[in-house]
């Protein structure tokens, strides 16, 4: 059955929640305070990239199932079920952010007159539930207003770049709450997607529901995070060990990953990952480890070993190119991950800028990126023959399909010098030495050398 659900924050989760659950049947209205991006938003045009997602909002804009507004009260009120979306950024002490879902419960507060479900789509540390609902009984200054607020924990895995689809079609649904009542009706919210059974599904088959208690859903959220993080760590210090003593890891991640209790998937060693959720996450895991007294080793090991994959590519800059003052270098790829625009922690940016502390210039090129903020000094330009004009070095830093069909002897030709990092080990050494470039990525066998060296 159709229900009408408010989506509060239409950011990088908001507005595919709020795309997705109209496209499945329901009357949304989705709320953003970014003046800019709801004008965007209202016109069905997504304020970021993300594939499929233009399509999905001018089609339930039209058929005037979706609509967009700044004004959380009304939306609140004529709904039967709110889901909260708004960011949960890092604080300076490592723990979530809470102050914008904070505004959000006050702002509710006094539009409360019947019993209302909330669903948390934020990712919030363990017991916000409980808080959510004594923050709005608080602000309204009532607190039988408590009694009102129904919280279901709905834990979102969407990946930018396949968010559509990961949300359409996902490999399974989380929803934990202490109120029965309040699961089945977010259960029934989520049948078309738990059944595949809305317009263009496919055959995909049923999706698995996960039904579990407020905390432990919570808890899944930071679990898988700080796993799959895990296992991107766990690959970069395996390619630290090939280094060491002459091994490949593409090699080594190909032989374990055909293992099935292992599998292939975030295994890919490089510079590491990046964007809005797995620093944050893990951070405010390790800081609510902390208040609990307990120290987080293997995770804060993960977080280290992350951070350490950016510095490596300064170190192997230094090594080939001795001084990084007046270098100039090329760096390909600045989003976080290829299919999104999404700049938040991207280890390209992130590489950029310690390059420019140590005086070194930063031409770079990504796909779909055309600024960054005035104060990283980087300059971006309109493709990759021109990041890599006069340039010592070239950097790969994000693995867009595309620029493993670049003309790689044209780029070697346009730069001044040789060396090619690649810092996802998307390139086949073999090609980039015929092209002409002294190639070295991340953990692989070895450095290799442009063909007229072997010749030689
Ligand atoms: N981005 C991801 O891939 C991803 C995946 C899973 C979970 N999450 C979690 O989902 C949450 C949202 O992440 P995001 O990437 O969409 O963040 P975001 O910053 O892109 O979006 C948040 C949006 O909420 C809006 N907003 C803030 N306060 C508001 C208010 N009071 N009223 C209306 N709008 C308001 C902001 O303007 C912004 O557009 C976070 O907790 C994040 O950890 C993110």
């Amino acid at each position: 059955m159709a229900r009408r659900i408010a989506v509060i924050g239409s950011g990088y989760v908001g507005t595919v929640v709020a795309a997705c659950l109209a496209h499945i049947g329901h009357r949304v209205v989705g709320v953003e305070s970014d003046e800019g991006k709801l004008a965007q938003l209202s016109e069905g045009r997504a304020p970021f990239h993300e594939q499929g997602l233009d399509e999905l909002l001018s089609a339930g804009v039209q058929a005037g199932r979706l609509s967009f507004t700044s004004e959380v009260g009304p939306a609140v009120s004529e709904s039967d079920l709110t889901f909260i979306c708004v960011g949960t950024p890092q604080g300076p002490d490592g723990k979530a952010d809470m102050s914008a879902m904070e505004e959000v419960a006050r702002v509710v507060a006094p539009h409360l007159r019947r019993p209302h479900i909330f669903v948390n789509k934020s990712t919030v540390p363990i017991g916000s539930g409980r808080w959510l609902s004594s923050v709005i009984a608080d602000a309204a200054g009532d607190h039988k207003v408590a009694s009102l607020v129904r919280v279901v924990s709905n834990p979102e895995f969407l990946r930018e770049g396949t968010a559509v689809t990961d949300y359409l079609h996902p490999d399974r649904v989380v929803v934990g709450a202490d109120d029965a009542l309040a699961l089945e009706e977010v259960i029934e919210v989520y049948q078309p997607i738990l059944d595949q059974s809305f317009s263009g599904a496919g055959s995909r088959g049923i999706v698995p529901l996960v039904k579990t208690d407020l905390m432990t859903a919570e808890m899944v959220k930071y679990a898988a995070n700080a796993f799959l993080a895990t296992k991107i760590s766990f690959a970069n210090e395996m390619a630290r060990f090939c280094e060491l003593v002459g091994a490949d890891i593409q090699t080594v991640t190909a032989g374990i990953g055909l293992d099935r209790r292992i599998g292939p998937r975030f295994l890919s060693a490089g510079l590491g990952w990046g964007g809005s959720c797995f620093t944050k996450d893990i951070s405010a895991m390790i800081a609510t480890a902390g208040e609990y007294g307990y120290q987080a080793r293997l995770l804060e090991a993960v977080m280290g070993i992350n951070s350490d994959q950016r510095h490596l590519v300064v170190e192997k800059l230094l090594r080939h190119l001795k001084n990084l003052r007046g270098a100039r270098i090329a760096l390909l790829g600045l989003s976080y991950k290829p299919g999104t625009d999404d700049l938040r922690d991207s280890p390209g940016l992130d590489i950029a800028q310690r390059l420019i502390e140590r005086g070194a210039f930063v031409a770079a090129y990504d796909p779909v990126v055309r600024e960054v903020p005035n104060a990283t000094g980087v300059r971006v330009v309109r493709d990759a023959y021109a990041a890599a004009s006069g340039a010592d070095a070239l950097v790969l830093a994000t693995e867009w399909p595309q620029f493993v069909d670049l003309d790689w002897r044209r780029v070697r030709a346009a730069m001044d010098g040789e060396l090619l990092l690649d810092g996802r080990n998307c390139l086949d050494p073999v090609r980039a030495a015929e092209a002409g470039f002294v190639y070295e990525g991340i953990g692989r066998r070895m450095a290799a050398r442009p063909a007229r060296d072997e010749a030689a």
